[in-house]
C-alpha cells in the first residue's frame, strides 16, 4: 500500500514561518515523524511539496492507479482551488486533509474549505500530530478499502463456482 503526502504553498517555510502559530517544527521533522508510522505498518509513503496550484494538480493526478491514499495540506489553496478540489473528485483516492493550526479558529476567508467536501474527512488544529492522526486515518481507510475488496473478489469467484 503507498500514500502520498502533498504539501501546499509556504509549507516548505515551516520552522521559520509565523511560529506563534505554526510552532517550531520544520516540514522535514513531520515528514521523518510520519514515515516511521509508514514503516511500522508496512506502508510505502513519498512527499511532495509545491508552491505552485498546478504542479499539486499533476501530482494528484500521477497518484491515479498509483497511490491508495492521499494526505493533504493544501495551505492557502484549501480556501481557494476549485483545481485542486476537482483533482482529488476526479482521481477517486481516499484522501485525508490535513491543518496544523485550527482554520476555524482564524480568520474568516479560513472557514471555509473547498476541498474538504471531496475528501475523507480533515484534521484540523493539533500542529505535527494533525499529520500523524491523518496517517492513522488513512492506514484504517486504506484497509477498509483492500479488506472491502477482498471480500467482493471472494463473493465473485464463489457466484463463479456456483456456475
Ligand atoms: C494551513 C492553514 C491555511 O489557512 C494556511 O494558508 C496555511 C497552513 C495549516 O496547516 O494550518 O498555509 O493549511
Amino acid at each position: 500500500m503507498k500514500v502520498v503526502v502533498i504539501q501546499g504553498p509556504n509549507l516548505n517555510m515551516l520552522g521559520m514561518r509565523e511560529q506563534n502559530i505554526y510552532g517550531p517544527v520544520k516540514l522535514d521533522d513531520i515528514h521523518a515523524q510520519i514515515e516511521g508510522v509508514a514503516k511500522q505498518n508496512n506502508v510505502e509513503i513519498e512527499f511532495f511539496q509545491s508552491n505552485l496550484e498546478g504542479e499539486i494538480v499533476d501530482r494528484l493526478q500521477e497518484c491515479y492507479g498509483d497511490a491508495d491514499g492521499i494526505i493533504i495540506n493544501p495551505a492557502a489553496y484549501t480556501h481557494t482551488s476549485i483545481a485542486i478540489r476537482d483533482a482529488i473528485a476526479a482521481i477517486q483516492i481516499p484522501t485525508v486533509e490535513v491543518h496544523l493550526s485550527n482554520i476555524y479558529q482564524r480568520e474568516e476567508f479560513r472557514h471555509k474549505s473547498l476541498t474538504a467536501p471531496v475528501c475523507a474527512g480533515q484534521i484540523s488544529g493539533f500542529g505535527p500530530m494533525s499529520y500523524h492522526l491523518g496517517m492513522i486515518s488513512i492506514i484504517q481507510i486504506m484497509n477498509e478499502v483492500a479488506s472491502m475488496r477482498e471480500a467482493q473478489a471472494a463473493q465473485i469467484a464463489q457466484q463463479n463456482l456456483q456456475g
